[in-house]
């Protein structure tokens, strides 16, 4: 039997999915910063700063910024917290995002400190016992296999690491939840068409988030696979959630 995953609305053999995602991601990659300035009304800066304050941060911390993308966590935290000595290891599976990651990094004096890595969630290229904080924003909808990339985030982190996700997520309240689709089947796709010039990879975004699970069932997936002291938080209703999980 064909093992299948989601890909938005459409089912599709999971063997697929990290070449359609990719596919996307290189369409959009010079556009992504801008469209998310656009999409959040520049939301998505506030969020990840209060993510970065939210992470329980040590002095020379190994950092993992897995789907990295263009670098917005791996830059804000050495923007931030220059003081604490960070090495972050930044991992992508598409080449041209990590590009502009690089550049976007140069351009705002980060130069060392961050080492971008093509590679995938579901195999990370990092041994055992290796992190003292995996972090993965607005990535994890977006891999084919996130059991497996749950387990690797356990099996590179150290005993006592960290775990932080964000992730968009489902509104807590019916008639919000309506309002908001109404605005995710609309104007993203609208965004999508007249700025990235790509209609379909937004019209994506907006099925994976619907997709993507609850919360409370993330919660629950990282329980099984061994995480402790597991907490979530929604944030804005639960337009996006944070989740932070250890491995004791
Ligand atoms: C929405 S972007 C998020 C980028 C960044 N973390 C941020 O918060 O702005 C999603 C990223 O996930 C990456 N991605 C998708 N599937 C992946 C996988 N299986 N392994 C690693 N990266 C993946 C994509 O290439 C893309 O750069």
């Amino acid at each position: 039997m064909i093992d299948l995953t989601d890909f938005g609305f459409t089912k599709i053999p999971r063997q697929e999915k990290a070449t359609r995602v990719k596919d996307l991601f290189s369409r959009v990659s010079s556009h992504y910063d801008l469209m998310n300035d656009l999409m959040s009304l520049g939301l998505h800066r506030q969020w990840k700063k209060s993510y970065i304050h939210r992470m329980r941060l040590h002095q020379n911390d190994n950092v993992l910024d897995i789907a990295g993308g263009t670098g917005d966590i791996s830059i804000m935290l050495h923007k931030t917290f220059p003081f604490l000595n960070l090495t972050t290891t930044l991992i992508d599976l598409t080449p041209s995002m990590l590009d502009e990651g690089r550049h976007k990094a140069i351009d705002q004096g980060i130069v060392q400190n961050i080492n971008w890595c093509a590679g995938q969630a579901e195999s990370l290229p990092i041994s055992d016992n290796y992190a003292d904080v995996y972090t993965i924003s607005f990535g994890l909808r977006n891999v084919a296999d996130r059991s497996k990339a749950l387990s690797e985030a356990f099996r590179v982190l150290k005993p006592g690491g960290r775990f932080y996700c964000l992730e968009f997520s489902h509104l807590e309240h019916d008639t919000l939840q309506k309002i908001y689709d109404l605005y995710s089947f609309s104007v993203l796709p609208f965004l999508g068409k007249h700025v990235a010039k790509d209609e379909d990879a937004y019209q994506y975004l907006a099925e994976s988030i619907r997709k993507f699970p609850a919360r409370l069932r993330l919660e629950g997936e990282l329980k099984t696979i061994g995480f402790t002291t597991v907490r979530s938080e929604a944030w804005m209703n639960g337009i996006v959630a944070f989740h932070e999980a250890i491995k004791s």
